[in-house]
């Protein structure tokens, strides 16, 4: 499997949001991983599609929207014109997942399905034919900057054995270690925002997060 790194713009200064891109393009991002947290399906507010839109027209990596919000099937049309490529709902949210995930591909995009940590990953197996990824989170969704949750290993590694070609994407927590042991547990996307956005080097992070989740 290819392994793709998604810099998370939830940890960079959002001051100078074309300045963080450009660090994450020249660096060698796989993927521009968007939080959207509406203050319901999660305890904190974050940005919405006016400026996805704007970081849009300055960047060309692919965008991995991550829609923490209750009701994903309302807001899909905003976030396909807002520019993503692969939009990613939680099977928690409010939405039929199924309709959800028709609408996001109609639009022409890629559609990923979440499990929070405490959520078991076969409430996406009845929806795997139209998925492009599946997000196993890492880390209760809603903040950054949280310790890796071992306990969602064996999630990962169930998933793989039934898919050995998917993406699985891990998100939370995301370091230098815990890459290696997503990993191994067979990820192959890896969500990083304070790892690459705390970091002096970003470019550096990210080329660090890429040679140590090789299995
Ligand atoms: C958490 C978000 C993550 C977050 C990861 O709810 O989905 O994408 O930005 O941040 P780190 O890498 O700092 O744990
Ligand atoms: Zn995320």
């Amino acid at each position: 499997m290819d392994i793709k790194i998604s810099p998370s713009i939830l940890a960079s200064d959002y001051a100078n949001l074309q300045a963080e891109l450009e660090k994450c393009e020249k660096g060698g991002a796989d993927l521009i991983h968007l939080d959207v947290m509406d203050g319901h399906f999660v305890p904190n507010i974050s940005i919405g599609a006016p400026v996805i839109t704007a970081m849009k027209k300055v960047c060309s990596v692919e965008f991995d929207v991550h829609l923490m919000i209750s009701d994903p099937y309302f807001y899909i049309d905003d976030f396909i014109h807002a520019g993503a490529d692969i939009i990613t709902f939680h099977t928690e949210c409010d939405s039929d997942i199924q309709k959800t995930i028709d609408k996001i591909i109609a639009g022409g995009c890629k559609a990923g399905l979440a499990v929070k940590p405490d959520t078991p990953v076969e409430e996406v197996f009845p929806y795997l034919d139209k998925l492009s990824m599946v997000l196993v989170m890492t880390v209760e969704p809603g903040f950054g900057g949280q310790s890796f949750l071992e306990s969602t290993l064996p999630k990962i590694k169930k998933l793989r054995e039934k898919c050995p070609l998917i993406d699985i994407q891990v998100d939370g927590g995301i370091n230098t270690k815990t890459v290696s042991l997503a990993g191994s547990a067979g990820a192959n996307v890896f969500v990083a925002g304070s790892a690459v956005f705390k970091s002096d080097n970003p470019a550096e992070a990210i080329q660090t997060l890429r040679n140590n989740a090789r299995v």
